[in-house]
């Protein structure tokens, strides 16, 4: 049982049928509801921690919960920066003992992308630790973007092959049409799989990263608007479309916003239920409960992981 770097797991994953889950953590109860779920489904687990999440928790909580998750449940765990803005925060992470760093210089020029990334991958691969990062802006929540305007903000094929050659980068996270949070689509959703597929094969040995891939399940949204919330059209990517992702490359689904919904609805319910209740763990430790379900599904049904171990 230990920390490890994602590189036996998605060596295993990208030429199969599964994909490893990556779930945000910002407090004890995501991190245990997330790690009993992998534990009971024997599947590979990467925890992921934003900018926000280290500002709200402060890095050594964070990294102790995991190390103390590990030392509990015996589940290997990556531990990966998500959206690394640039060196310093990626650095940091190395330092802290992260196995896993994303550089996030979509929103640079290629060039300066490209040179960000090596610098990162050159720190991090110096201290045995792996390296994401992003080529391609994901779309944003209100852009319903029109045909013409997809080349400008998705991936090009051809740069992600030659960045991926430039960088060395471990693993690239690509743009074909997710967008984060609980508003992904306003009609229909699409996701560019001729896109992705032609990148699969430029780079086919890259495990690829799809970011804003939670499905904003139905359930959730509706327990959240039935005890008080106010979530309304909220649309994520349908499971199917991303078992369809999984074949073509994606290693790595990262989901956030499932989580936040899942304890928000279970949070709500179990206070409308029992207004006279003030002790936070009785309604934490539902949340909780609902996070292990709702990752179970996850890893099951959708990512097809379970027992991948
Ligand atoms: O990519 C975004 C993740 O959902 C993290 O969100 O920056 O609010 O922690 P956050
Ligand atoms: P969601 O908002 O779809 O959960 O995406 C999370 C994510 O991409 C974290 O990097
Ligand atoms: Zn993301």
């Amino acid at each position: 049982m230990a920390l490890i770097t994602t590189k036996e797991m998605f060596a295993k994953a990208i030429n199969s049928d599964y994909a490893i889950g990556a779930f945000n953590v910002n407090n004890m109860e995501i991190i245990q509801g997330i790690v009993e779920a992998a534990q009971i489904e024997q599947a590979p687990l990467i925890l992921q921690v934003s900018a926000g999440a280290r500002k709200y928790a402060k890095p050594v909580y964070l990294i102790k919960l995991v190390e103390a998750a590990i030392a509990d449940t015996g589940v290997d765990v990556a531990l990966h920066l998500d959206h690394g803005e640039d060196f310093d925060i990626c650095k940091k992470c190395v330092d802290d003992g992260f196995t896993s760093v994303m550089i996030d210089g979509s929103k640079h020029p290629f060039e300066e992308n490209i040179r960000l990334t090596k610098e990162v991958v050159d720190y991090a691969h110096d201290h045995g630790v792996v390296v994401e990062a992003e080529l391609g802006k994901l779309a944003g929540v209100e852009d319903n973007i029109k045909v013409d305007a997809r080349s400008a903000t998705f991936t090009d094929p051809d740069e992600a092959a030659e960045f991926v050659e430039r960088t060395g980068v471990d693993s690239l996270a690509i743009a074909i049409g997710t967008s984060h949070g609980a508003y992904k689509f306003k009609g229909e959703p699409y996701l560019d799989f001729e896109r992705l597929k032609k990148i699969h094969e430029l780079i086919p040995d890259t495990p690829l990263v799809l970011h804003g891939a939670s499905s904003v399940l139905k359930e959730f949204v509706d327990r959240c608007n039935q005890y008080g919330g106010e979530i309304p059209g909220a649309q994520g990517v349908p499971e199917e479309m991303i078992r369809e992702a999984v074949k073509y490359g994606i290693c790595k689904v990262n989901i956030d916003t499932d989580l936040r919904l899942a304890m928000t609805a279970e949070i709500r319910r179990v206070l409308a239920e029992n207004p006279g209740e003030f002790d936070p763990r009785k309604y934490l430790g539902p949340g909780r409960d609902a996070i292990t379900r709702m990752v179970q599904h996850k890893i099951r049904d959708m990512l097809n992981a379970s027992g991948t171990k």
